[in-house]
């Protein structure tokens, strides 16, 4: 359906062509004399009207009442001019096959618009929503414009393990993975019989890894082996965080698009998120109208705006501290306190890029290092760490990064001071030990820009399979 109604003249230049149309009814109109039927590929958000009279083959189907919504179909017809107002061309059927049946008493998608909560129930049937077919296209989009940015750009994709001995941002949000091999060689699930030495310790020699392993949280650590070999790299995967908070913008698992830039501070790291955010969205403002142009009108008014701001104005750009600063003057009661120190919480977020800077993209900079992760390069003023955030109104952080700390002396002494055991990081000290080189990296969270992107509310409705506590 995309083929033809995207083309250049809506489908006018393919008057006369006999096409075969393969998809689900949306609706269907029996009339006197003809009977409208609205089919949906998923190709595009519009459907193909497709008019029957009594004449076609398969007519008698239709008299039945089997073309119900849901029905799976295949119908064979010509291009023609619409009489309708909605679409410049429709099918003139001369064929029509019913494939699968769908009993409409009990086919949970009716024409009435069902809320997220409860299409969230069905997520097997979601996608043949108008606004799940949008939403994975879109996110469609985003992953391929991913990909070409960094390409053209000179990056290599790196396939970043999930499975890891190491918490990347020792926030002690991992998942464990554990299974037992059995004697006769057999993996088990553990739930029922943790075994455990005569000390009480759990008995990791039993189990197949023969030590704690978890899902990834970040791929960070490994990209930056890869970025001290082959230059930039990025990585683009699942990862997995056990936090157990249900709000709208954290998922337990999701995916994270990871640049490491080799030979690069932090001034490059905000320049390539700056570049990056401006080309996925001006690509899918071009190259997705009709699904733009939808959640413009029915998910968030004006977001179309809102992104062609994104490309075309400079993003802001402030330090922690002028942050902390500009909450502490702001009029507005927060309910977590600002202090030099403290984290800036989702509230304090959406204040400076809604409301101080009216809808614009914030980076902050410099943060105080007791917030942030070991591996962040210190600055020469000995308390703050060179990481940046970047900020985008209703999602909060989009994107969170650092100049990664090069020296060993100084990621020594940091690993020391946060009680970490430098023997498990040996080899991430050795790429500071052999050829050492500033660089810098960020993730961003593709269901985040999936929101951003689209104006869905709920991270949940940003990915087809949404996994959260419970
Ligand atoms: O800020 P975070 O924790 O940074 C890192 O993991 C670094 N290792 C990245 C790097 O420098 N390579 O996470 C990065 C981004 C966040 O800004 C957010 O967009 C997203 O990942 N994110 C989540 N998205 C959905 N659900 C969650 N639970 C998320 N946690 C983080
Ligand atoms: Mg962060």
């Amino acid at each position: 359906i995309a083929d033809v109604k995207g083309g250049p003249d809506e489908g006018m230049d393919r008057l006369g062509e006999v096409l075969v149309v393969r998809g689900w009814v949306r609706t269907c109109r029996v009339q006197s004399t003809v009977t409208f039927i609205e089919i949906n590929d998923g190709s595009c958000l519009s459907n193909m009207q497709c008019v029957m009279s009594s004449d076609a083959e398969g007519y008698d189907q239709v008299e039945s009442g089997f073309f119900t919504t849901g029905t799976s179909v295949l119908i064979e017809g010509t291009v023609v001019s619409s009489q309708g107002s909605k679409q410049k061309v429709e099918l003139k059927v001369a064929r029509l096959i019913l494939i699968g049946k769908s009993d409409p008493s009990a086919y949970p998608i009716q024409k009435k618009r069902a809320t997220r909560e409860f299409l969230r129930t069905i997520a097997h049937l979601r996608p043949r929503t108008n606004t799940f077919g949008a939403v994975t296209r879109v996110r469609n989009a985003l992953a391929y414009a991913t990909h070409k940015f960094f390409q053209e750009n000179g990056f290599v994709w790196i396939s970043s393990p999930i499975i890891t001995a190491s918490d990347c941002e020792g926030a002690g949000e991992q998942f464990c993975v554990t299974t037992l091999i059995s004697n006769a060689g057999e993996s088990d699930c553990p739930l029922n019989s943790i075994p455990t030495t005569k000390e009480g310790n759990v008995d990791w020699s039993q189990d197949f890894f023969g030590k704690p392993a978890f899902l990834t949280v970040s791929g960070q650590l490994n990209a930056e082996t890869y970025a001290s070999a082959l230059s930039d790299v990025y990585t683009f995967g699942p990862t997995f965080r056990a936090e157990n908070s249900n709000t709208s913008r954290h998922l337990a698992e999701f995916w994270m698009i990871e640049p490491e830039l080799a030979f690069a501070d932090l001034n490059d790291d905000m320049a390539c998120a700056t570049a990056y955010l401006q080309y996925v969205v001006k690509y899918i403002l071009e190259n997705c109208k009709e699904d733009m142009d939808f959640f413009n009108m029915w998910i968030e008014k004006g977001i179309i705006n809102r992104l062609k701001d994104v490309v075309e104005k400079d993003f802001i750009q402030l330090t922690y501290s002028d942050a902390v600063e500009l909450l502490l003057k702001s009029k507005k009661k927060f309910e977590f306190p600002v202090k030099w120190g403290f984290d800036l919480q989702s509230e304090h977020e959406r204040y400076i890029t809604e409301i101080a800077f009216g809808g614009r993209p914030v980076i902050i900079r410099d943060y105080p290092k007791e917030i942030k992760a070991f591996y962040m390069r210190q600055n020469d003023d000995g308390k703050t760490v060179a990481a940046m955030d970047l900020l985008v109104p209703r999602v909060g952080e989009l994107i969170g990064g650092s100049q990664r700390e090069e020296r060993l002396d100084y990621l020594e002494s940091r690993l020391d001071e946060l009680k970490l055991n430098k023997d498990s990081y040996w080899w991430y000290l050795d790429l500071r030990r052999f050829g050492s080189v500033p660089h810098a990296g960020f993730g961003l969270g593709f269901e985040r820009l999936v929101q951003f992107a689209t104006g869905v509310e709920n991270i949940r409705d940003a990915i087809p399979f949404p996994r959260s506590p419970g």
